[in-house]
């Protein structure tokens, strides 16, 4: 019920907003959770009057944050960051991640790392034993794409993963081009048994940018409930 998972989403976003303490550089992450933060986050600098500096993960939440009354700078004019809050498209009990549902986990992952602390918002459903079910994006330069396609293909048939990453993101008959003007390949794994090893694997292909598996990234995700607890995950 989407009704029930905006519910959660709010739970975790309003917990999230009480991270976020004045003076903070703040990491701002992409998505329909983390817009919900976003706006939550407003509200609370606007009734409290604090300053903070942000920085986003795409430009869909800088035009959000900015419409909102929030400054947003570029992360190399704030240099590095205290918090980043972001959502997930999956969670393992591990807390890694994949992200990228949104095309954006290039800026995630930069914006992330770049944190002394990534927090994640999510609801119940992204909470996961084994990631995969998701599929998997992976952001590619559009120079020679079907030759680094048919890499990522090699590297995914040497560890038993059989499925052939397709590019299936369009927008006006084009693929999809991220905020960095890249395409996404996405991988129906259904089943990630060793993340790391993928990890490792993808990274280094020529051609892959990078790709939404978020491995020791993450040190905290608060998980939202439809009646406005939430539960937090180490
Ligand atoms: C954006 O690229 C993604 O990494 C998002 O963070 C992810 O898709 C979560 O989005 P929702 O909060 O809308 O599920």
């Amino acid at each position: 019920d989407p009704a029930i998972t905006d519910l959660s989403k709010d739970a975790a976003a309003r917990a999230a907003t009480l991270l976020v303490e004045p003076g903070m550089r703040l990491g701002l992450g992409t998505g329909s959770t983390a817009a919900i933060f976003v706006r939550r986050l407003a509200q609370r600098v606007q009734d409290e009057g604090f300053a903070l500096r942000c920085a986003a993960t795409s430009k869909a939440t800088t035009e959000l944050a900015t419409s909102l009354g929030l400054k947003v700078e570029e992360l190399d004019d704030i240099g590095w960051l205290d918090l980043t809050i972001d959502g997930a498209d999956e969670l393992d009990p591990d807390l890694n991640l994949i992200k990228g549902g949104g095309a954006a986990h290039l800026r995630e992952k930069i914006v992330a790392t770049a944190s002394d602390r990534m927090v994640v918002i999510a609801d119940q459903g992204k909470v996961v034993e084994q990631l995969g079910q998701f599929h998997l994006p992976v952001e590619v330069i559009p120079f020679g794409w079907q030759a680094t396609r048919t890499l990522v293909t090699r590297a995914l048939d040497r560890l038993d993963l059989t499925q052939r990453p397709v590019l299936q993101r369009m927008r006006d008959g084009k693929p999809l081009l991220t905020d960095e003007g890249n395409f996404i390949l996405d991988l129906a794994l259904e089943a990630i048994p060793d993340a790391y090893e993928l990890a490792d694997e993808l990274s280094s292909i020529a051609g892959v940018v990078e790709h939404g598996l978020f491995l020791n990234i993450c040190q905290l995700a608060i998980i939202g409930r439809p009646d406005g607890s939430v539960v937090e995950l180490r």
